[in-house]
């Protein structure tokens, strides 16, 4: 101990001391600098915005049930462009529905070269039962003021994680992150290999075809399309599903590869069966989970007592508490949410956090593939009220949006 302290010198640091004092005596009596005088807080302001107010610029329509929404800054709310984002990121849109305040995440199907350009484009397919994708395909128009969030999530390719190579596995409308990877690999953005299999049940279905051949031809052999129908035959396209077999076929021989899979909640049950024939290391395997956890009570683990039961959910918000009603089947989030409570919330897919709340009491059941807490959370009672559903009668402490 003693050898310790002798190398520490005392003596310099005491002077260090009175010199530090010295300096803070002479200092002239000026104010500090507004934070956003420094070019690291404008910079942290660029990038990550609290809110990003936006405005429909433009509406291409797919068909009745698919749009895509050019979404420009509102220079009159402030906004005077949208922020950088990585390719295969979302932003969470949020708009008062009736009397709901709903927020909910998207993919850009834009790439980070149109958003220099100064504007996003959303890609929203209708969902049976889907609150905010049906308001926005009918009720958006040109000029409808939009409000959302910075780019987020870990959809994007990370060479220090991923292999060289990536096999997309997309369907339905899980395609808009591939196509804005798609996009930024064919503008030099990004640098690996894309091969993707997207899953349609008929070509009529297939969004973004011409543009998909195009970057196609561009990348001379970066980005590779294989269209996947499983309601019909077509000549030049693959039929039926995205299974292990097919994943084979199209993956690299000699080198590992990396899968990035997209799309609703019952591609996901099939393809994640199919991926353990694969044997895979983990980190070689990615979801992007956006919307809703739907129909827990299908999963094999799910307590069917349950099902079509209704609780009480007691919420705590700082001061203020609520009585409100809870469906087995509906996520906490959504019932507090469908009461017109203001609850903090992005990927809806219990991996981002935002919504991370106190389970005071009651009993929920949490999906094993949403299940995105840290060990401390589960060890403290916390839950992600996204991707929570209750069992019983519960109360909830929840920070404020
Ligand atoms: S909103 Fe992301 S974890 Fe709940």
């Amino acid at each position: 101990m003693a050898k310790i302290l002798k190398g520490l010198k005392l003596a310099r640091i005491t002077k260090l001391m009175s010199a530090r004092n010295k300096r803070i005596a002479d200092a002239p009596a000026t104010p500090v600098p507004p934070l956003d005088s420094y070019i690291q807080n404008r910079l942290k302001d660029q990038l990550h915005p609290k809110v990003q107010h936006l405005v429909v610029a433009d509406i291409i329509a797919h068909s009745a049930d698919v749009k895509t929404f050019v979404l420009a800054p509102d220079a009159s709310q402030g906004t005077t462009f949208v922020a950088y984002p990585a390719a295969g990121q979302y932003i969470s849109i949020r708009q008062t529905i009736g009397s709901a305040v709903v927020c909910r995440p998207y993919s850009l199907s834009s790439s980070p070269k149109e958003a220099l350009s100064g504007h996003y484009t959303l890609t929203i397919k209708r969902v049976e039962g889907g609150l905010m994708s049906q308001f926005a395909l009918d009720t958006w128009t040109v000029g409808t003021k939009v409000d959302a969030s910075a780019p987020l999530g870990v959809f994007t390719y990370e060479p220090l994680r991923d292999a060289r190579t990536v096999i997309g596995l997309a369907g339905g409308s899980g395609i808009t992150p591939f196509y804005s990877l798609a996009k930024a690999i064919a503008d030099g953005d990004e640098d690996f290999n894309l091969t993707l299999l997207y899953g349609s049940r008929t070509k009529a279905d297939i969004l973004f075809l011409e543009d998909f051949e195009r970057i196609q031809r561009q990348t001379a052999g970066k980005f590779r399309l294989v269209n996947v129908l499983s309601h019909e035959e077509a000549e030049g396209c693959e039929h039926g599903f995205l299974t292990a077999e097919l994943i084979q076929k199209y993956a690299p021989k000699d080198e590992p590869y990396s899968v990035f899979l997209c799309g609703p909640q019952a591609m996901y049950n099939f393809v994640d069966k199919e991926l353990e024939k694969l044997n895979l290391r983990r980190k070689y395997i990615r979801h992007e989970l956006f919307g809703e956890y739907r129909n827990p009570e299908k999963n094999p683990d799910y307590p069917q007592e349950m099902v079509g039961q209704t609780f009480k959910l007691h919420v705590k918000m700082r001061d203020q508490e609520y009585d409100i009603k809870v469906d087995a089947n509906e996520s906490l989030l959504n019932a507090m949410e469908h009461s017109g409570l203001v609850v903090p919330s992005d990927c809806r897919s219990g991996t981002c956090g935002w919504c991370r709340s106190r389970l005071v009491a009651g009993q929920v059941y949490v999906p094993k593939s949403v299940d995105g807490r840290r060990q401390a959370d589960l060890e403290f009672g916390y839950v992600h009220p996204c991707s929570t559903f209750a069992l019983s009668d519960v109360y909830l402490d929840v920070p404020m949006a």
